[in-house]
C-alpha cells in the first residue's frame, strides 16, 4: 500500500469517528434545565410534579404501583399539551410546598386547596376541581352534623383544609399522615369521625360500602384545588394555565373528569 493512501484511509478514519461522537453528543436526550425556564430544545422535557399519592380517587398507587387518579390524568395530559413529560414523585403533603420552594419539584399537584396561606409561599395555577369538607362517621353514629364533633374523637390529615376547617371550630383533632390512615383508624373504631375532602370521602364509601361509613355535609366552606409552582414561576404558571384552558375548552377535562367522578364537571366560577 502507499503511503499516501494510507495517510488518506487514517484521515478519514479520524474524520468519521469524530462525525460519529460529535453525533452522540447532540441525541443524548437528558436535560436539567428547571421547566419554564430557558431550556434549550431538548427531545424530552421532564417536569418533574410531587404529589401525595395517597388520596383516591386524586392521586393513588395502583396494584404495579403506579400514580393513577384524577390529577394524575389531568397532570399528564397537561405536560403534554406544554410539550413535557410528567414524572411524578411521592411525598407526605404537609413537606409539598417546601420542597417545591427548594427546587425539588416543577410543580405540586395534591387536591391542594388554594388558601390565600398557601399563596404566599407557592404560586397557584387557575383553579382546577371544586370540593368541600365532608364528615366521615360509622353508620349509626350519634354525630349528625358538624356541631356534635365537639368532644369526639376526630380524625383529620395533618395541615390540611381539614384540619384548619375543625381548627377553626374549636374542634381538637387527632392528625394523621395520610388520609386513609385516619379512614382505617375511624372503620376500626378508634375515631368517631373523620374530615376530608368531598369526593374522598364518597369514593371510600363507593369503594367499601362493607366499611359501614356515611358522609355528611357540613356547612363548610367551598374549596377549590390549584396546581402549586415556585412562587417565582410566571413563565411555567403561564403556560400551566394555557394548557389547563385548552384541555377545559376542547372537552378532554371532562373526559378526565367523567372518568372518575362519573358526571359532567360543574362550573369552576
Ligand atoms: N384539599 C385539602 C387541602 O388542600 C386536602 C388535600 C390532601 N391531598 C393529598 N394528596 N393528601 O388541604
Amino acid at each position: 500500500m502507499h503511503k499516501k493512501s494510507f495517510h488518506l484511509i487514517l484521515t478519514t478514519l479520524l474524520i468519521l469517528s469524530l462525525v460519529v461522537l460529535a453525533g452522540c453528543g447532540t441525541t443524548t436526550p437528558t436535560t436539567s434545565a428547571p421547566a419554564g425556564g430557558t431550556a434549550a430544545s431538548t427531545p424530552e422535557k421532564i417536569l418533574k410534579v410531587g404529589s401525595d399519592i395517597a388520596y383516591a380517587p386524586f392521586e393513588f398507587m395502583d396494584e404495579k404501583q403506579n400514580p393513577v387518579g384524577f390529577d394524575i390524568d389531568l397532570m399528564n395530559a397537561i405536560a403534554k399539551d406544554m410539550g413535557y413529560k410528567a414524572q411524578f414523585e411521592t411525598s407526605p403533603f404537609d413537606g409539598l410546598n417546601l420542597s417545591l420552594a427548594s427546587g425539588k419539584y416543577d410543580a405540586v399537584i395534591s387536591a391542594m386547596t388554594i388558601t390565600p396561606e398557601r399563596a404566599k409561599v407557592v404560586l397557584f395555577s387557575d383553579k382546577y376541581f371544586l370540593a368541600t369538607q365532608y364528615i366521615a362517621v360509622k353508620k349509626g353514629s350519634v354525630i349528625k352534623t358538624a356541631a356534635d364533633l365537639k368532644g369526639k374523637r376526630v380524625g383529620v390529615q395533618a395541615a390540611t383544609t381539614g384540619q384548619y376547617a375543625m381548627d377553626k371550630m374549636g374542634v381538637t383533632t387527632k392528625k394523621y399522615d395520610t388520609t386513609p390512615d385516619a379512614m382505617t383508624d375511624l372503620v376500626n373504631g378508634g375515631l368517631d369521625a373523620v374530615v376530608a375532602d368531598s369526593p374522598v370521602i364518597l369514593y371510600f364509601i363507593n369503594k367499601q360500602p362493607n366499611a359501614n361509613i356515611v358522609a355528611l355535609q357540613g356547612d363548610f366552606e367551598k374549596e377549590f384545588y390549584g396546581i402549586a409552582m415556585k412562587l417565582d414561576n410566571k413563565a411555567l404558571a403561564e403556560k400551566l394555565n394555557a394548557s389547563l384552558k385548552k384541555l377545559i375548552s376542547n372537552g378532554e377535562y371532562a373526559k378526565i373528569y367523567k372518568k372518575w367522578f362519573n358526571a359532567d364537571p360543574p362550573s369552576l366560577a
